[in-house]
């Protein structure tokens, strides 16, 4: 049996809805319409406004809002990094942590690389438990599980509030939330 977070994946798209260019763009005419005053030029160089998780790059990005590989940077993580975000499922915004497919990435790893993450995003991954605990522990987060048999038939489960504590506490999973799931096809 396969067991994947989501299984759209397929083809690998960046979408740049916050280049630096755009958001650079975006301060100017903040700064334009509010009268700032044009000596403060360091606010050029302020970072780049990320979205924390899939939910708001979808919210947020008025260009694209297919599924596809998307910038984000949750609240204290010292940068921003590439997830696969979902958005066929439900009404989208779903921000993919792992996939397990066809068997080409091993997945029996030690601490480090599953801090870290590995694999790709365009096929399979662990996104890192690092960026998990950073992502689960600034909101209330779903966490919903596909699975698709070799035959084809697919059920999910989900759980309604997923935490995970941060390294120091070795990355337990302090909550998961009430259980809820379905047989057959979505
Ligand atoms: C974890 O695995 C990686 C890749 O095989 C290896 O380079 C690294 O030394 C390992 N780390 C530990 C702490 O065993």
């Amino acid at each position: 049996m396969e067991r994947v977070i989501h299984l759209k994946i397929i083809k690998l798209i960046l979408y740049l809805c916050w280049s630096a260019d755009s958001v650079l763009n975006q301060d100017l005419n903040n700064r334009h319409n509010s009268g700032t005053n044009p000596d403060s030029s360091y606010f050029f160089y302020q970072q780049p406004d990320y979205p924390k998780d899939c939910a708001e790059a979808r919210d947020q990005c008025s260009t694209s809002t297919g599924s596809g590989v998307y910038i984000i940077k949750p609240d204290g993580y010292q940068e921003p990094f590439e997830v696969y975000c979902d958005n066929t499922l439900d009404s989208g915004g779903w921000t993919v942590i792992q996939r397990m497919k066809d068997g080409t990435i091993y997945f029996n790893r030690n601490w480090t690389e599953y801090k870290t993450g590995f694999g790709f995003l365009s096929q399979e991954f662990w996104l890192g438990n690092d960026k998990l605990s950073f992502l689960t522990n600034q909101d209330t987060y779903e966490l919903c599980i596909d699975f698709t048999s070799v035959d084809g038939l697919s059920f999910y489960v989900t759980y309604n509030k997923f935490r995970i504590s941060d390294e120091y506490s070795e990355y337990k999973l302090t909550s998961v939330g009430e259980y809820s799931g379905s047989e057959g096809n979505k």
